[in-house]
Parts: C-alpha cells; sequence; structure tokens
C-alpha cells in the first residue's frame, strides 16, 4: 500500500487495522517490521496521501477499492486442520465491509487464499448487500521479503483475475489503472478469478519445489562426494531451469511456502485426486527432512552426544535481510538441539530475544509433526541464551550452526571464533556462506550443506 501511495499521489491510501498497537507503530518512527526501504517510502507519504488508522468501519464505507490483507493461518483444529487455511479473518471482512458499505465497492483479495475463495467472498457480501454491487478481484502478491520495495516496484507481472462479466471487466480495468502507473501494461496479467487464485499458489508450490529438488540433491552429494553448489551451477546453466533459486540450505521456511503447498494439498484432496496431493506433499516432506537431516548431523559429528554442549547458533530469521521468524528452520533446528539437551547460545542481527523466546515457547501441528513438540525446559535461562555479540556467544562453545546467510557471517573472524572455543571446534553452515577450505585451515571440523565431507 505504500508502494501504491509512493506511485500513486492522487490516490489516498488509508491502512486500517483493529490493532491499535499496530497502527501507532505504523505512525511511529519505529515501523513495526524491519524491511530495507521501507521507511523511506513510508515516511515519504505518510499523512500526505498515506495514512494508518484504527477507524476501519468509516474509511472502508468511503473507500472505492478496499484490498484485503488480512492473516489465513494454516487452520489448528477442526475440519482439515494443519492443512486447510483458516479463513476466519477473512469471513468477518468480508461482513464487516457488507455492513458498512453505502456505496459499490471493488473488493480485492490480497492475502493468499484457497481456490474459490472469491465464490465464498461473494455470497456474503451478496447476501447482505443492501443492494450494494460488490465486485471481487483476485490480485495475488508476489513479493519477497528483504527484497520488498524493489519487487514492488519492479514486479515481474501484476497477476488480476476478476469475473469474465462487463462489471467484472470493468472493476479489472479500475485496478489495471492503478498498477499502469507504474508498471508496463504487458506485465500486467488479466485473467478469470480462480486462475489467479490458483496461479498464487502454483508459483509458491514451484519456488518451493525447487529447493527441495536441490536439498534432495544435497543429500546425495553428501553421500557420493558431489558437491551441491556445483550441481546447482551446471543444472542452472540450461536456460529452460535457469539460475535462481536454486541454493541448498537447512530448508526454506516463512510464512508462505509451506502453508501455501499445504493448502494446495488440501485442496487437491477435496477435489479427490490424492496422487497430485501427495506429489505436492513431498515438497514439505523433504523440507522437514532436511531440518532433520541437519540436527542429525550435529548430533551425531560431535560424538553422538550435545548434552551439555554450548552451540553457538548463528541466525534465527528464515532469510536474511528480515527480522522475520515465521516458520524458519531455526526453530525446528533449535528444537532438536535442545530436545538432546544442548545449551543454546543464539545470535541474529534482528531478531529480538523476545521473539527467539516466543519462537521456542511454542509448539505447531504436533499431530503432523510429532518432532516438533516443545522439548521441556525451553523457555528456561540455562539451556538458552539470546546474545548480542557473536564472539561473546562463541566463548566456550563446542559447536557453531548457521541458519541464516546474514551478509555479515562471511566476514566473521573466525580465527577468533575459534580461538574462544572448546576444541575439537565445529562448524555446521547451514547456508554455505562459509568458505570451507579455509575454516579447515583455521582447524576447524566443517560440515557444509551438500558438500564434501
Ligand atoms: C516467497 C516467494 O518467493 C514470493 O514470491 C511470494 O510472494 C512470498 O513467498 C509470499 O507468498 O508471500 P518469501 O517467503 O518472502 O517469498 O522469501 P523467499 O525468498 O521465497 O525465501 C523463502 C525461503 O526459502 C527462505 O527460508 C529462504 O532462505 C529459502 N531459500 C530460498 C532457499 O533455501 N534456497 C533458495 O535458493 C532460495
Amino acid at each position: 500500500m505504500a508502494m501504491i501511495a509512493y506511485k500513486c499521489p492522487d490516490i489516498k491510501v488509508v491502512v486500517v487495522d483493529i490493532s491499535v498497537n499496530r497502527i501507532s507503530a505504523w505512525n511511529s518512527d519505529h515501523l513495526p517490521i524491519f524491511e530495507p526501504g521501507l521507511d523511506d517510502i513510508v515516511k515519504s507519504c505518510r499523512n500526505k496521501n498515506l495514512f494508518f488508522s484504527n477507524e476501519v468501519e468509516s474509511h472502508v464505507s468511503d473507500a472505492e477499492i478496499v484490498f484485503v490483507s488480512v492473516n489465513t493461518p494454516t487452520k489448528t483444529r477442526g475440519l482439515g486442520a494443519g492443512k486447510a487455511a483458516d479463513l476466519t479473518y477473512w469471513e468477518s471482512a468480508a461482513r464487516m465491509i457488507a455492513d458498512v458499505s453505502k456505496s459499490d465497492k471493488i473488493v480485492v483479495e490480497k492475502s493468499t487464499v484457497p481456490v474459490k475463495t472469491a465464490e465464498a467472498i461473494e455470497k456474503i457480501l451478496t447476501h447482505n448487500s443492501k443492494g450494494i454491487n460488490f465486485q471481487i478481484l483476485s490480485n495475488p502478491e508476489f513479493l519477497a521479503e528483504g527484497t520488498a520495495m524493489e519487487d514492488l516496484a519492479n514486479p515481474d507481472r501484476v497477476l488480476i483475475g476478476g469475473r469474465e462479466t462487463p462489471e467484472g471487466q470493468k472493476a479489472v480495468a479500475a485496478l489495471k489503472a492503478v498498477y499502469a502507473k507504474w508498471v508496463p501494461e504487458n506485465q500486467i496479467i488479466t485473467m478469470n478469478l480462480w486462475s489467479a487464485e490458483l496461479s498464487k499458489l502454483a508459483a509458491n508450490a514451484f519456488l518451493a519445489q525447487r529447493i527441495s529438488s536441490m536439498n534432495a540433491m544435497s543429500a546425495l552429494c553428501e553421500a557420493t562426494g558431489a558437491d551441491v553448489n556445483e550441481v546447482g551451477f551446471a543444472v542452472g546453466k540450461d536456460s529452460r531451469i535457469g539460475a535462481k533459486f536454486l541454493n541448498a540450505s537447512v530448508g526454506f521456511g516463512g510464512s508462505c511456502f509451506q502453508k501455501d503447498i499445504l493448502n494446495l494439498v488440501y485442496i487437491c484432496e477435496c477435489n479427490g485426486i490424492s496422487e497430485v496431493a501427495n506429489y505436492w506433499r513431498q515438497v514439505v516432506q523433504i523440507n522437514d527432512y532436511q531440518k532433520s537431516r541437519f540436527v542429525n548431523r550435529v548430533v551425531s559429528s560431535m560424538f553422538n552426544t550435545v548434552s551439555g554442549k554450548k552451540i553457538v547458533v548463528l541466525g534465527f530469521a528464515f532469510k536474511k535481510d528480515t527480522g522475520d521468524t515465521r516458520e524458519t528452520p531455526a526453530i525446528d533446528v533449535c528444537h532438536g538441539l535442545l530436545r538432546d539437551k544442548a545449551h543454546l547460545a543464539i545470535y541474529d542481527p534482528q531478531v529480538t530475544e523476545d521473539q527467539i523466546r516466543r519462537d521456542l515457547a511454542t509448539s505447531k501441528f504436533d499431530w503432523d509433526h510429532p518432532q516438533h513438540l516443545v522439548p521441556a525446559g525451553v523457555t528456561e535461562k540455562t539451556n538458552l541464551s539470546v546474545i548480542k555479540d557473536p564472539y561473546e556467544a562463541a566463548k566456550g562453545a563446542h559447536g557453531v550452526c548457521i541458519l541464516t546467510e546474514w551478509n555479515e557471517f562471511k566476514s566473521l573472524d573466525y580465527q577468533r571464533i575459534y580461538d574462544a572455543m572448546e576444541k575439537p571446534a565445529f562448524i555446521f553452515d547451514g547456508r554455505n556462506v562459509v568458505n570451507v577450505q579455509a575454516m579447515r585451515k583455521i582447524g576447524f571440523i566443517v560440515y557444509s550443506i551438500g558438500k564434501p565431507l
């Protein structure tokens, strides 16, 4: 919304939320999320044509276009638990829009939703509409965290789905005109509602599948002595495959990939196509396998026990340049190590201690992933510390696990880290950020994903 306000000074954008704290943070000097470049854009438009407000109903009532960007988490109980999207927030937003509207509106699905959600929303809106005309559009977002501002300013494509009726097409044209202020028209793709909804799930499933494919290869590389970076480079040189997004890692994280794939799996199951459901489920299973494989490697390398040993965790965010920890592989890896009674010293340049402790104290999808059960004592101070200095964290440690690819981890003084550690000193690089030869020269025992041991 900040980017729309920035690129379209003639459009008034009001971001509304029921959370008073969140809106005051957006109106303060300290925005509630860390995203490179966002501060400047918000500060240049705020209180000119970009506003943040708790007066949800009056602003929705005034608007011509309403973007709904509410949370659509995975259902934790009831039918479809662990897979289906929970549309509670979407439904209540739609009911509120219907209640407060006095004029025709375009309602845009921005949150990623299961296919055919628009149909349900349309029913809620039209059955409560008092004669008002609502047009539902699907306009999924493709930005990635850490590069959000660049992705929004220069998107590969903007996708708009709408009804194939004259009113539907008019609504599509109105939204297209907003993006056309800065996105070349041939990159604004229009299609039917269901295709747009499914395209979003499909895009994330394809992206995650690339990572799981590389991660599957990384296990084979370790077993055979091949190097996953070299394999990825060679594979990516094929222009049909392309070089991007082929980095093997400790596993993908983030709020979207797993959620969207499980959602896709559930939709396939509901439609009776279990072969397709199983195909996509495997992308998530390989991801879980990769995380537990990493933990097993740490424990087995350190003579089959990490009990009482201090292990430094470098990086907790799900990727670099974000403070976001949703579904970060670090949660599962830390749980695994804590379960084996390791003492963790965690350092991340952006994630707060509160957040780390909260993340490690909550369990998720216990029924689907028994290995995710929270180990006893995780919230106690004794086996977990969050340290603001990686060198301090290294004192007396037996091992270092790199779990996020922060640039600063490439240029740490590893000799200093090595000197502060117990011997033998281990490095487990879950993001392939360090130079294996250089680390071995210092004296470390090194394990890097998909590299010869
Ligand atoms: C992802 C998609 O990339 C966006 O296009 C999409 O809009 C977004 O989800 C969404 O649906 O909201 P995001 O989760 O922010 O974006 O971040 P990614 O860059 O996709 O990274 C996801 C995870 O995959 C991270 O943990 C990252 O470290 C990991 N990853 C990425 C790898 O392990 N290897 C790679 O080669 C690339």
